[in-house]
């Protein structure tokens, strides 16, 4: 996958702008808040399908503008592919791909894909799980469409389970039964998402062992584990 180039038009200060990628590394130079973040934060919303800054679209809409609007030329394996996404301050944004508005999201992920990287993401060490979960969560969605639809019906199921649990507790028998309903279909969803995350962690070791190797002259042999209170069998995926 090869990002040739991105367009950009009123979004944060950049009033338009186009830029173009080579093959291999890429830097990007300019004066403090020239808008080099901007770049990478409106490149990688074709990855995350939003904003790795903000939950809130309209702040990426440049102060003086009604809408913003973001394109992408990629290459992939197959072909040149082209990608854009349109966001109104009136909360309406439109995703297309190859010029075919796609109305979800669920489909505009996974096609270009992107790892982000930044100094935030020291957090994945250094924080609580739940990062470190959103993180793979957010790099499985890309590569696994059955992947993020468990994700969105285990939340929708969680949320069902607690919004029940405030309304009537635990105690009723009535409240009883559709516990045990939701746990029945929530188990399976979670084991799949927990295979998965271990299969994840697998992924990369040795890939971490050759450069730890690299870096430490031998000295130090890294190893890395998903841990997880569930025993994880990975016939769940079968
Ligand atoms: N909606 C918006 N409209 C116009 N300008 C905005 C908007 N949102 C943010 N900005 C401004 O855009 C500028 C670009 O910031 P950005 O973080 O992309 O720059 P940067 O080049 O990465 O800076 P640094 O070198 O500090 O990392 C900032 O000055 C910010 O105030
Ligand atoms: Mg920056």
């Amino acid at each position: 996958m090869k990002l040739d180039n991105v367009k950009i038009k009123n979004f944060r200060n950049i009033k338009d702008g186009k830029f173009e990628f080579t093959g291999g590394l890429n830097l990007i130079k300019g004066n403090n808040a020239q808008g080099k973040t901007s770049v990478l934060e409106a490149i990688y919303i074709f990855a995350r399908g939003r904003s790795f800054r903000t939950n809130k679209e309209a702040e990426i809409i440049a102060f003086d503008s009604q809408t913003a609007d973001i394109e992408i030329q990629y290459e992939d394996n197959e072909r040149k592919n082209l990608m854009s996404v349109k966001y109104d301050r009136d909360g309406i944004r439109k995703l297309f791909k190859n010029g075919i508005q796609v109305r979800l999201s669920s489909e505009f992920l996974g096609n270009f894909r992107a790892v982000l990287f930044t100094p935030d993401h020291l957090s994945l060490i250094k924080n609580a799980a739940t990062d470190r979960r959103l993180f793979m969560d957010i790099a499985m969605s890309q590569t696994d469409p059955k992947y993020i639809t468990r994700l969105k019906r285990y939340s929708i199921l969680l949320a069902e389970r607690n919004s029940l649990l405030k309304s009537r507790g635990a105690d009723s028998r009535e409240s009883m039964i559709l516990f045990e309903a939701l746990a029945e279909q929530m188990a399976p969803i979670a084991a799949a998402i927990t295979v998965k995350r271990c299969l994840f962690c697998d992924s990369p070791t040795e890939h971490i062992k050759k450069y730890f190797e690299k870096m430490t002259d031998g000295a130090e042999i890294t190893e890395t584990e998903y841990e997880s209170c569930l025993s994880a069998d990975k016939d769940v995926l079968k």
